[in-house]
C-alpha cells in the first residue's frame, strides 16, 4: 500500500481552507445531530437558494429529449423553452451524452462572445472562448500554460480564493502576494503591487501574471475603474498576463459601485500588447448552479498558435462536460421580454439578488455593532471578511517573533478561534489564515448566502461567542 511518501509533495503541500479541518469537525457535529450554519462557501444552493426554473426546465429536456414529443410536455414546460431547447439539439444533435468539440459547441461559444458584446459593447471572438468546467479549470488551465519554470510567479491577492495559492503549489509555480489595502475598501494599491515585484525580483522570481478577483472573495469588494486602469498599466509595464476573475460579476449589490470587465477597460484604453484571461461561471451570480461546473475562459490579446495551445491543452481531457457547457449557454442567453418563462425568470432573479443584498446589509450593520469587530460592508460577491481583535496572550510578544512564527501564531490564533466558534455556536466560517491576513491581523471569512433569519441568528450569536471568548483570554 503506498504511504503519503509516495505522493507528490507538491499535491502534499496544498492547501485548501475552504474545506479544512473546521468543515470537517462540522460534518462530524452534523452526522451527531447538531445544527450547522454552514458559513464556509459560496454553494448557494446547500444553503437553501432554489434553482432558477429557467434554467433547470432547459436542462431536463435536455438531458431527457424524449420529453419534447410527450403530447403533455406545455404542461410542465414553457413553449419558449421547449422551442429553444429543440433548435439547441438540432444545433447539436448528439445531447449531452458525447463528447463535444474541445474548446466547446461552437453555437454555445458564438453565445458567449454575443453575451460579451452585449454586456461591454465591444466585440468578441467564439474562437477565443474556451468552456471550461467551472471556473477553476479555466484557471489551472492558464496557470499550467504560462509557469515555465521553477522561477515563475504569479501575483496573487493577500488575501485570496486559495484556488490559486493551492494551484500555484500544485504546479511549482511561486506565489507573489499582494496586499489588498483594508483601509481603502480592498482596492490594489499601485505601491504595494510595485513593492511585491521588487521583492519578487530580489528572490529570484520571474513574475509572469497577476491574479485579479473581482468583485472580490473573500472581500466582497468591488474595484472601481480607476483601479483596474491602473492594474492595466501597471501589467503593461512588467509584460505581466492578467487572469481577471470575473465569477462574482453579477453579484453587485450596493449602488455606489459598478462591475467594470477588464475586456472592456481594456478596450477602451486601447490595449493590445497585454494578454488577458477572463473567467466567468455558472456557480455564482444569481444562478449558483455550482454543481453543474460550467463556465468560460475568454483570451485576448495572444497569438493565434499561443491560442491552439490552449485549445490543446484542453483537449487533452477531451472537453468540458456537455451539462455544463449548456447551463453556460442558458446563463449567457437567458429568456427574452415577450417569451412565456420571461416574467417567471425575472421575479426569479430579482429575488434572489435583493435577498442577498438584504443579507449583506445585514451581515454588515450587524457586525460592526460588536465591539472588536469590523467589517468592509460587503459591496458584492457573497463574503464578508471579518476583522476581530483578541486580547494579547500572557507571556507572548507576536512582535518579537521571526516573520514565519508570527504567521504560524496568529493562523493558530485565528483557527482556534473560529473552531471554539464552531463548537460553540454551530457556525462554520473559515480562518483568515486560509485566504492570507497583514500580519497583526486577524480575521474570518463568512457567506451571507444562508436564509436571512439564520444571517440574523449568526450574528447575534457572533456577538454572545466574541464576548465570551475575549473575556476568557482575559481571566486566563
Ligand atoms: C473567486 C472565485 N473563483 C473561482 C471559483 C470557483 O468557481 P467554479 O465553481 O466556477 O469553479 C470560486 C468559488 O468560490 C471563487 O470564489
Amino acid at each position: 500500500m503506498i504511504t503519503l511518501e509516495d505522493l507528490n509533495p507538491k499535491l502534499l503541500q496544498a492547501q485548501y481552507a475552504v474545506r479544512g479541518p473546521i468543515v470537517q469537525r462540522a460534518q462530524e457535529m452534523e452526522a451527531a445531530g447538531k445544527k450547522v450554519i454552514y458559513c464556509n462557501i459560496g454553494n448557494p444552493q446547500a444553503l437553501k437558494q432554489r434553482p432558477l426554473t429557467f434554467l433547470r426546465q432547459a436542462l431536463s429536456l435536455l438531458e431527457y429529449p424524449e420529453l419534447l414529443d410527450s403530447p403533455r410536455v406545455l404542461e410542465t414546460f414553457s413553449r419558449d423553452i421547449v422551442t429553444r431547447v429543440r433548435k439547441a439539439l438540432e444545433r447539436h444533435p448528439h445531447g449531452t451524452g458525447a463528447y463535444s468539440q474541445s474548446p466547446g459547441i461552437p453555437f454555445i461559444r458564438q453565445a458567449v462572445a454575443d453575451f460579451i458584446t452585449k454586456r461591454d459593447g465591444i466585440p468578441a471572438d467564439r474562437d477565443r472562448i474556451i468552456l471550461t468546467d467551472g471556473a477553476s479549470k479555466g484557471a489551472q488551465a492558464v496557470l499550467m500554460a504560462l509557469l515555465r519554470s521553477s522561477q515563475d510567479g504569479v501575483l496573487i491577492p493577500i488575501p485570496q480564493y486559495p484556488l490559486y495559492s493551492a494551484t500555484l503549489a500544485l504546479y511549482g509555480g511561486r506565489q507573489i502576494g499582494y496586499y489588498l489595502d483594508e483601509e481603502n475598501g480592498w482596492q490594489l494599491d499601485e505601491h504595494i503591487l510595485r513593492a511585491s515585484v521588487e521583492k519578487a525580483g530580489r528572490a529570484g522570481t520571474r513574475p509572469v501574471a497577476i491574479v485579479v478577483i473581482n468583485p472580490g472573495n473573500p472581500t466582497g469588494s468591488v474595484l472601481s475603474r480607476d483601479n483596474i486602469e491602473m492594474i492595466v498599466h501597471f501589467a503593461r509595464e512588467h509584460r505581466l498576463s492578467i487572469i481577471a476573475d470575473e465569477v462574482y460579476q453579477e453579484n453587485v449589490y450596493d449602488r455606489s459601485a459598478s462591475f467594470h470587465s477588464f475586456a472592456r477597460v481594456m478596450e477602451e484604453m486601447r490595449e493590445r500588447d497585454t494578454t488577458l484571461f477572463s473567467l466567468h461561471s455558472v456557480s455564482k451570480g444569481f444562478l449558483g448552479e455550482c454543481g453543474h461546473r460550467g463556465g468560460y475562459l475568454e483570451i485576448r490579446n495572444v497569438p493565434e498558435e499561443v491560442n491552439a495551445q490552449f485549445i490543446k491543452l484542453q483537449s487533452i481531457s477531451l472537453c468540458a462536460n456537455v451539462s455544463g457547457q449548456f447551463a453556460t449557454y442558458f446563463m449567457v442567453a437567458p429568456p427574452e421580454p415577450g417569451e412565456e418563462s420571461y416574467p417567471l425568470y425575472v421575479r426569479e432573479r430579482e429575488a434572489i439578488l435583493a435577498a442577498l443584498k438584504r443579507k449583506a446589509e445585514i451581515l454588515g450593520e450587524g457586525v460592526n455593532r460588536i465591539p472588536g469587530m469590523s467589517l468592509d460592508k460587503p459591496q458584492g460577491a457573497m463574503y464578508g471578511f471579518v476583522r476581530f481583535e483578541l486580547p494579547p496572550e500572557q507571556g507572548i510578544d507576536p512582535l518579537s517573533l521571526p516573520p514565519e512564527d508570527r504567521k504560524m501564531y496568529e493562523a493558530g490564533r485565528d483557527e482556534a478561534y473560529c473552531m471554539a466558534l464552531l463548537e460553540q455556536t454551530g457556525i462554520c466560517v473559515v480562518p483568515g489564515s486560509g485566504f492570507g491576513q497583514r500580519a497583526g491581523t486577524l480575521h474570518f471569512r463568512t457567506t451571507f448566502l444562508p436564509p436571512q433569519e439564520e444571517i440574523e441568528d449568526l450574528v447575534q450569536k457572533l456577538k454572545v461567542f466574541h464576548e465570551h471568548y475575549t473575556r476568557t483570554l482575559q481571566e486566563a
